[in-house]
């Protein structure tokens, strides 16, 4: 069933038979998203999934208007995966014109993501906020292909009291192991081989790692030198920081979070691997 207003979503939320899972999305579903809605379905007896495209975590020389929609492909995938609700609201309800609160979520927010994308994480956690409070989900459903906006939502959680479970689901790879991801469908077929080399990165580190090299400037270096190797590939970040705090790490003591961001052609592109 397709809701599209608060008031409807809010009266049939109290007929679900609880525990009631919650994925999150923007829409334009890949092999990712049907993770999260299917480990949802194999948790909970009632699945709700919105599809909204968040104006306000988009930066102003970002995709919001490109970003891609397909609305009918998507709600027929979520009818196969026997969705209960498929939450779709329009802007204007999502953000009325005098709303005014944002959550600001501190500092894991700030670097990474946050430093590349100012503002993102307080459009993320805004929404995430509203609709957790609009839908009142017991667990709710998140890519670890995102791990920072994992961990931004974690704390949010933590630090508003909310009584919502926090599932991280793992990252969803195309055969080569490139991260699924909605902006895969920007790269023309020359930028989507270069793009494999974000996983060549971060299996590279994994690799060393395993070998025995704790230094993590060193494998920086090592990440660096192969994606420079790459003419389309344009390195925005590499880190090598600390899984909980996001700190930037000397030493590699597990659990590490290895992630990058690098831009292919035009578009830009992040992924992650946890080591130890
Ligand atoms: O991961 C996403 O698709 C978005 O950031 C989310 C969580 C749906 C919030 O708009």
């Amino acid at each position: 069933m397709v809701v599209e207003t608060i008031a409807d979503m809010k009266r049939l939320r109290l007929k679900l038979t609880e525990p009631v899972g919650f994925v999150p999305t923007m829409g334009y579903l890949h092999e990712g998203h049907l993770a999260l809605v299917r480990q949802a379905r194999a948790e909970n007896p009632s699945v709700v999934v919105s599809i909204f495209v968040n104006p306000t975590q988009f930066g102003q020389e970002e995709d919001f208007t490109k970003y891609p929609r397909d609305p009918q492909r998507d709600l027929a995938l979520l009818q196969k995966e026997r969705v209960d609700i498929v939450f779709m609201p329009s802007v204007d309800k999502m953000y009325p014109p005098k709303f005014k609160n944002w959550v600001e979520v501190g500092k894991v927010a700030e670097r990474l993501e946050g430093a590349s994308r100012p503002g993102h994480f307080r459009g993320v956690a805004t929404v995430v906020a509203r609709l957790f409070d609009i839908i009142q989900p017991d667990r709710a459903y998140f890519g670890q292909k995102d791990a920072q906006q994992l961990l931004v939502i974690k704390k949010m959680v933590v630090d508003l009291n909310l009584s919502v479970e926090i599932v991280a689901v793992p990252t969803v790879r195309e055969p080569d192991g490139l991260a699924m991801s909605s902006r895969n469908t920007y790269l023309n077929p020359e930028e989507r081989k270069a793009a494999l080399v974000l996983y060549q990165a971060l299996s590279l580190a994994q690799k060393l790692w395993s070998q025995g090299e704790k230094d993590a400037e060193r494998l920086r270096q090592e990440m660096t030198d192969l994606i420079q190797k790459q003419p389309l590939a344009e390195i925005d970040y590499i880190s090598i920081a600390d899984a909980e705090t996001l700190d930037e790490l000397d030493t590699v003591r597990p659990p590490a979070l290895v992630s990058l961001a690098v831009k292919i052609g035009k578009t830009r592109l992040i992924d992650n691997v946890v080591v130890g």
